[in-house]
């Protein structure tokens, strides 16, 4: 026998019927395409504004002190260099992640320092002075050869070699790292004197 104060059965609500046309699915891809064209636009805006222009780089002065390549093949010298960096962009500022700057005769490296990071804004241009040892080197037969007659011309060949880690930004963009190279050939100084004397500011061959 059934219980007689049984509450009725509570009446349900019919559930609202999802709306036809409405397919989650097809709401998935449109979103996902929305959502692929955006990012595709950010991603040419990205491209657009920062391909960058080449950064401009030149030696603007070099002298050497203590210039000596000793009997067996090894040279010791300082190096000073004045190096002129100028970005050329209107918008784009450039951070320089790390900066290594090295010296060579022939491409053989004989001195190199580091650089600490530094940014560089629109249209700045940033003078970077440096001394480079070479501290007992060992050089190559024919290098130590072909530098001993020059230094007894008075004038020795080198080339300075700039290799460093930049992103750029603009706006809310930043680019992701590259690398810069820059290859300042022929530097020619005068040994004689350590002065400026008939130094040709170089034009730096840019690479990124
Ligand atoms: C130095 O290396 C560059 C590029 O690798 C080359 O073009 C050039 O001829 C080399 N110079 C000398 C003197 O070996
Ligand atoms: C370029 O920027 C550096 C460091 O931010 C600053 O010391 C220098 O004065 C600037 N040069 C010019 C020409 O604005
Ligand atoms: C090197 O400097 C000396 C002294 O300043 C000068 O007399 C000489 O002409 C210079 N040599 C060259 C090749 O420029």
């Amino acid at each position: 026998m059934l219980p007689t104060n049984q509450p009725p059965p509570r009446r349900t609500q019919p559930q609202p019927l999802p709306r036809r046309g409405l397919n989650p699915v097809l709401c998935c891809i449109i979103a996902l395409v929305l959502l692929g064209l955006l990012v595709g636009l950010a991603v040419l805006i990205t491209y657009l504004t920062l391909r960058p222009k080449r950064l401009v780089y030149t030696v603007e002065a070099a002298s050497v002190q203590d210039f000596a390549i000793a009997n067996d093949d090894h040279i010791s010298a300082k190096f000073n260099y004045v190096i002129k960096s100028y970005n050329p962009e209107k918008h784009v500022t450039v951070r320089y992640h790390s900066m290594h700057i090295s010296t060579a005769h022939h491409n053989q490296s004989v001195a190199h320092k580091v650089i600490s990071p530094f940014k560089q804004r629109p249209k700045n241009e940033t003078r970077i002075q440096t001394q480079l040892v070479s501290h007992n080197v060992a050089l190559s037969k024919f290098n130590a050869k072909d530098l001993r007659g020059e230094k007894s011309k008075g004038t020795i060949e080198m080339e300075v070699f700039v290799t460093a880690r930049v992103s750029y930004k603009t706006w809310i963009f930043r680019s992701r790292r590259r690398t810069l190279k820059a290859a300042c050939r022929p530097i020619m100084i005068n040994v004689t004197s350590g002065s400026l004397d008939g130094f040709q500011r170089v034009l730096c061959r840019t690479r990124l």
